[in-house]
């Protein structure tokens, strides 16, 4: 048995921090080495990519989820007592609870309702052509206002900014120090506030959402042991499904992005809508912005004559998977072809984590996530004529989570069918 090989023997948190989503790929090359371990938050921490360490890594026997998380994402981007955290039976009972509202229909009404959204909003900007909006405010406020239609909880409409802005902060300030980490830390607990007021209003009769939305279902499930969860884990769930809904804009402002940097695509999506699922994959596996997922060695095993000690953190590199140009030829260029006849394994396309949905970890929104960004693609290629206003020239991969280097700045010029023009200034 041989040791994991060590990146240093001192704390690197600061280096994750400045090197952002390189951090893991960094040391495997030059540890000519896809397991190396580290420190990071004071932890001994064991670091894994590529396909074969995905499959291990989702292994249940071998991992467990229970304090993988960091205090401070729970503090910020998860919450505690969610889903994240749970494993065997208690995990897969919670998850049926996601599933259950992620069916086909449940992802097609959603995906409906931003439709619907999407052109409001889209005719309201048009009325006022001169004026810059940042595209990803404006998607992320479409989402936000349409997955609490879908969800049952009602937001008025001068709620919608606080909304977003908290929601956006949530995923925002996880990866961050300073006022960014404080602005997420009072979101979450503001956000907590709010969903955990409409469980409990729920649950008293006082207000009625529909059977099947998510405040239903989430105020009326019953745990493995009988009882109903407490208002304050509800309220966890009910934002994993309101704040990731909202993350899709982070994917929507990339696509945009991508059509800007290679416009013979614009054209293909007119042409061949059906290039629009190819074409999201590829951006998503190159801008998978969820750069990690973290567990904890349940038991002591050894894994290519590495020693896995129990306990000890893991976290698995998803971006770098994506990047991996063992499996993935000329990982860094955008090549949606990859695509085209050629179903992602469960384990070497991790943008939204690994293996199975409804069995493992692997996230619930994955196909809504696909179809959102699909429906708000081809809407950009083909239902309104834009301008660019000021047009990022890369994205800044050191931050976390990433964003383009500059805002993405458009003037609404006409929405409707137009098949999209797509001004240059
Ligand atoms: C922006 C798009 C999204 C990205 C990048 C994303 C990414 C991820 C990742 C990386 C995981 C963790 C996988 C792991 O721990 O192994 C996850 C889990 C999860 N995601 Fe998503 N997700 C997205 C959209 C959604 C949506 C739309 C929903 C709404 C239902 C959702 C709900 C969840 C939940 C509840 C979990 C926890 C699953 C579990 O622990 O069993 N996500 N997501």
């Amino acid at each position: 048995m041989t040791d994991i090989p060590d990146s240093t023997r001192f704390d690197e948190s600061l280096q994750l921090l400045l090197e952002g989503y390189g951090f893991i790929s960094n040391r495997c090359q030059a540890l000519h080495s896809d397991v190396f371990q580290t420190r990071l938050l004071g932890r001994r921490t064991v670091c894994l990519k590529g396909e074969p360490a995905a499959r291990l890594f989702y292994d249940e026997a071998l991992f467990t989820r229970k304090e993988a998380a960091p205090l401070l994402l729970q503090a910020t981007l998860l919450g505690k007592g969610g889903v994240q955290g749970l494993d065997g039976e208690a995990h897969r009972a919670r998850k049926r609870m996601f599933m259950s509202l992620m069916t086909k229909p449940g992802v097609d009404s959603l995906v409906a309702q931003v439709g619907r959204e999407w052109d409001l909003r889209m005719h309201q900007l048009s009325a006022a052509p001169d004026v810059p909006r940042d595209l990803f405010i404006q998607v992320q406020e479409i989402f936000c206002t349409a997955v609490c239609v879908w969800a049952g909880v009602p937001l008025k409409a001068e709620e919608v900014p606080r909304m977003r802005a908290d929601l956006g902060s949530l995923i925002d300030g996880a990866g961050s120090v300073g006022p960014r980490l404080l602005r997420s830390v009072f979101a979450r607990q503001r956000a907590e506030r709010w969903c955990a007021n409409w469980i409990r209003r729920t649950r008293s009769g006082e207000y009625v959402p529909a059977p099947d939305s998510a405040l239903a279902v989430i105020s009326g499930h019953i745990e493995a042991d009988g009882r109903p969860l407490d208002p304050k884990t509800a309220a966890v769930e009910l934002l994993n499904v309101l704040r990731p809904t909202v993350a899709v804009a982070h994917f929507v402002l990339f696509s945009a992005l991508t059509l800007r940097w290679h416009p013979e695509w614009k054209d293909r999506l007119v042409e061949q809508p059906a290039l629009a699922e190819p074409f999201v994959q590829e951006v998503r596996r190159l801008y998978s912005f969820f750069p990690f997922a973290a567990a904890r060695v349940r038991k002591s095993f050894s894994w290519q004559g590495f020693e896995f000690k129990k306990g000890r953190r893991v976290l698995l590199d998803l971006f770098g998977t994506n990047r991996d140009n063992a499996l993935w030829p000329d990982p860094h260029l955008f090549r949606p072809e990859r695509f085209v006849r050629n179903e992602p394994g469960p384990f070497n396309f991790i943008a939204q984590g690994g293996g199975s949905a409804a069995q493992g970890h692997r996230c619930p929104g994955e196909q809504l996530a696909i179809e959102l960004l699909k429906l708000t693609t081809l809407k950009l290629v083909n239902d309104m004529e834009y301008r660019d206003h000021a047009l990022p020239a890369d994205i800044n991969l050191r931050r976390l989570p990433m964003l383009p280097t500059d805002r993405y700045l458009i003037t609404v010029l006409r929405a409707g069918r137009c098949a999209s023009k797509l001004s240059v200034a």
